[in-house]
């Protein structure tokens, strides 16, 4: 009721409120939940289209569509394929660089993402790609590089068919499309009222004014979105006298740091925006999933203003959401939230919504190998930390792929199993699952192969199997826990047939087990460790939000890119569900889709 009146308020219409008030809508955020920030969102037709941030994550840039602005299928990755950006991501030597807060934008037929790779020995990198077709991942094109001046580009296209790239600052220069060239001097559009960080710039034109929408402030808590406008492109720009216009900085809401945000009308002209917010609480120690991305209405009438509708966890609209519509969506990919049932059969490709952490090496991945399927995991020399930033040993470092792959964890409360198949053959060899966030922040249960015994009663030179759980990560972690696998579990060939297993304890806390698959039949679990999720929360990765997946390693042992022959691992069936979605600090629903 409070909305309504407010929005009331704001349209100064109170018989039209009254009347649109039996076709509220409400619904719960965050929307596209897990690891997502920065969105940056359209509509074309009556589908709108998001990408959110990546960083070394690969693929990156996640094209997210949707009808109704609550189920959002993953149909594709701008960033799907080596050959786009040649090199580059084995030359990420850090944690959170990579692919930093693109922007989407339809013109002339065309769908545009234009972001910036951090990182690199060369400095950053600016990329621009296109499709017609965003629901075909190999459409999208290799990029037009550009040398940036400063981070997070925007793109606008203005009545003379100029392209303009404004970035941090926040600072404007034209693209030439042609060359990749920027022009200098940058102009300097606007400095924010006063926050760290003026980022994250929108230019939007309406009735005649230019918007300048960014976020400032930093991205923790408090981030804010404020506004600026003009009569004229490069200025001078006169700042909104409500900003921040949106921003849960110094409140107690559950959904802090809402910023960097964009705005779009849908069918109806109604506008919306999404931006990103993290579910910690003002707190903010414990939010695995880092910053998701969230939905609210907007109200923007003819030479006014616009007003955001501040965030919460639960959300009233004064108008209805475009209706639910699942069926009517092209394309081939996951629901973001919804369960993964993956067993891997062959001639299928590696499921959309798993990812690696930088381009995998060539081979470390085959789907449906012969004769029974799953995922064949060829190990990386690197383990899952390796020795990072190391530029003498780099195959160790990670930076030549690490043999993991993972979904988001898009769910306060969740179950995740992989089924394994494992016979190392060489001390060093570990199969196993985790909660990664980076390589300084993950929590893991492993199997690993140790010397065999030494000595006549040792088990005739066969490596001897444990359970490990071991974690690193913000804030300290568990010791480590060691335990013998238990023989039964083994088949009589010596391949370990073993379910791992990460649960959610509770809202803090993960639960990492085993059990056996064959020849005993599942269960009993074996618990071997629990860990906070604040481990994964902020730090070393604040930036980035926990994937929940399986690697495999010889950590360390081998020579050049290779381990040992013998420790490949097949993964033959893949389970994540979501049990539950925290709203606020104490109120959760088992699903966010009403
Ligand atoms: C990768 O780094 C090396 C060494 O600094 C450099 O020579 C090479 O050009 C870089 N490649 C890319 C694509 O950044
Ligand atoms: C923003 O700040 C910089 C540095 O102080 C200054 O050079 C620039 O003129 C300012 N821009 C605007 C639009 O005020
Ligand atoms: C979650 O479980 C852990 C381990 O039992 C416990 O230490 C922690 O206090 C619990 N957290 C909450 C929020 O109940
Ligand atoms: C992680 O963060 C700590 C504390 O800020 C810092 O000292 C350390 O160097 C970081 N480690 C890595 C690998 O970034
Ligand atoms: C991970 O790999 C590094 C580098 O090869 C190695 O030093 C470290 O011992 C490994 N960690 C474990 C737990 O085996």
């Amino acid at each position: 009721m409070k909305v309504l009146t407010l929005l009331c308020f704001f349209s100064g219409l109170i018989s039209q409120c009254l009347a649109l008030a039996p076709a509220r809508s409400t619904y719960f955020n965050p929307v596209l939940t897990g690891w997502h920030s920065d969105p940056s969102c359209i509509r074309v037709d009556d589908i709108f289209f998001c990408v959110t941030s990546t960083f070394e994550s690969f693929p990156g840039l996640p094209i997210y569509a949707s009808k109704d602005l609550i189920d959002w299928k993953l149909v594709s990755h701008v960033w799907n394929r080596e050959s786009q950006l040649p090199g580059v991501s084995w030359n990420t030597t850090q944690q959170q660089q990579g692919m930093y807060a693109a922007t989407i934008r339809h013109h002339a037929g065309e769908f545009w993402v234009v972001c910036e790779y951090l990182g690199l020995p060369v400095g950053n990198i600016g990329v621009l790609f296109r499709t017609k077709n965003p629901f075909d991942e190999t459409s999208w094109s290799d990029p037009l590089r550009f040398k940036p001046t400063k981070i997070d580009p925007d793109l606008f296209w203005d009545d003379d068919g100029k392209l303009y790239v404004a970035t941090q600052g926040i600072i404007l220069q034209e693209l030439n499309l042609q060359t990749g060239e920027l022009s200098e001097p940058p102009v300097s559009l606007w400095n924010g009222t006063g926050g760290v960080w003026p980022e994250g710039p929108h230019i939007y034109k309406k009735d005649g004014w230019y918007y300048l929408l960014i976020a400032e402030g930093g991205t923790a808590t408090n981030h804010a979105v404020t506004m600026a406008r003009s009569r004229s492109l490069t200025g001078p720009y006169e700042p909104h006298p409500e900003n921040p216009i949106l921003t849960n900085r110094n409140t107690d809401e559950y959904l802090q740091t809402v910023g960097h945000a964009d705005l779009f009308q849908d069918t109806k002209g109604n506008w919306w925006g999404m931006a990103l917010a993290t579910r910690s609480g003002p707190g903010y120690k414990t939010y695995p999933m880092g910053r998701e991305t969230v939905l609210f209405p907007a109200t923007w009438e003819k030479d006014q203003w616009p007003r955001l509708q501040p965030v919460s966890g639960k959300m009233t609209s004064a108008w209805p959401l475009p209706p639910r519509s699942r069926a009517g969506l092209p394309g081939d990919g996951p629901f973001n939230a919804d369960p993964d049932v993956y067993d891997f059969p062959p001639g299928k490709p590696i499921p959309r919504n798993l990812v690696h952490w930088r381009v995998p090496r060539a081979g470390a991945f085959t789907v449906g190998p012969k004769p029974h399927g799953g995922l064949l995991i060829v190990p990386s020399r690197a383990n899952l930390t390796g020795i990072p930033f190391s530029t003498d040993q780099i195959e160790l470092s990670g930076q030549r792929g690490i043999s993991f792959i993972g979904r988001r964890q898009t769910h306060t409360l969740f179950s995740f199993s992989v089924d394994i198949e494992f016979k190392p053959r060489a001390a060093g060899h570990e199969a196993g699952v985790t909660v990664f966030l980076t390589q300084v922040n993950h929590i893991d249960l492993g199997i690993v192969a140790s010397e065999p015994p030494a000595g006549p009663s040792g088990s005739g030179g066969k490596p001897s199997l444990a359970l490990r759980f071991r974690a690193i990560g913000t804030g300290g972690a568990p010791q480590p826990n060691v335990v013998p696998l238990p023989s039964p579990w083994l088949r009589s060939d010596g391949t370990a047939s073993v379910r791992l297993q990460i649960d959610t304890l509770n809202t803090t806390h993960y639960s990492l087990s085993a059990m056996p698959v064959a020849p005993v039949k599942p269960g009993p679990k074996l618990v071997v460790g629990t860990a906070p999720a604040s481990l994964v929360s902020g730090g070393n990765g604040s930036f980035v939000g926990s994937l929940v997946g399986a690697y495999a390693t010889c950590n360390g042992a081998g020579t050049g890119l290779d381990c040992p022959a013998g420790g490949n691992v097949l993964v033959k069936r893949w389970r994540y569900t979501g049990l539950a979605q925290y709203f606020s600090a104490t109120d959760s629903v088992p699903t966010l889709l009403p």
